[in-house]
């Protein structure tokens, strides 16, 4: 590790990124879940979302894009609060930082099966970290020409962003920490929970 950190700290657009990861490695060892949000106030949470987005799609029978994979659970009980016709499909993205490029290039590795130009658009995310997945996101689906186009979020954390990035649909706002749990993972652990957590109890 002592001659791992400083060739990562030279690659600046990876520092912030791989210095995460590398405390992430550190926490998983002694790292616990502590519920941040229980499931009795997500359900809450997400009937409130549900009643909003009834309110402005249930005559536009839309098509509900899910990003996985953490939006999954979200978007499994959201749709199920919705009394109404629509679509779903999903759509996979990757980031990843090249030695010389800026981190949070984006791209598309499991593209959707339906057609959204004229249709009615809302993604269907878990959170909103940097901004810069939903960022390339939406302008990846304005390029389609939708009707319309816009952003249901489990969590943001406003904290961390890089790029503006406008919430129509807001579960929580989140602090800086590892959030887990109801879809969202720490090294493709926890999406299981239950709860919304945050991990704490760095080793
Ligand atoms: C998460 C989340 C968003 C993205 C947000 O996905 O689902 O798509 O990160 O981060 P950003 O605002 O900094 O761009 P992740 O790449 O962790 O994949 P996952 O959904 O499979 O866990």
């Amino acid at each position: 590790m002592p001659l791992l950190l400083p060739a990562l700290l030279y690659y600046p657009c990876w520092t912030e990124l791989k210095i995460e990861t590398i405390i992430s490695v550190r926490m998983s060892a002694q790292a616990k879940p502590r519920i941040l949000f229980s499931q009795v106030k997500i359900e809450a949470t997400v009937r409130r979302l549900a009643a909003e987005i009834m309110r402005d799609y249930q005559d536009k029978h839309p098509l509900f894009i899910g990003v996985l994979k953490g939006s999954f659970v979200f978007m499994a009980d959201l749709i199920r609060f919705l009394d109404f016709p629509l679509e779903v499909d999903f759509i996979r993205l990757s980031s990843y930082g090249g030695g010389s490029q800026t981190s949070g290039k984006v791209k598309v590795v499991q593209g959707l099966r339906s057609k959204v130009k004229g249709r009615d658009v809302l993604i269907i995310e878990d959170i909103v970290d940097t901004g810069l997945t939903t960022a390339f996101l939406l302008d990846y689906l304005q390029q389609k020409n939708p009707a319309s186009l816009k952003l249901c979020s489990l969590t943001d954390k406003p904290s961390r962003r890089k790029v503006p990035v406008a919430i129509d649909y807001l579960g929580f706002t989140v602090p800086n920490k590892f959030v887990v749990g109801y879809g969202l993972d720490y090294d493709e652990k926890f999406r299981n929970l239950p709860d919304i957590c945050v991990m704490e109890g760095e080793g």
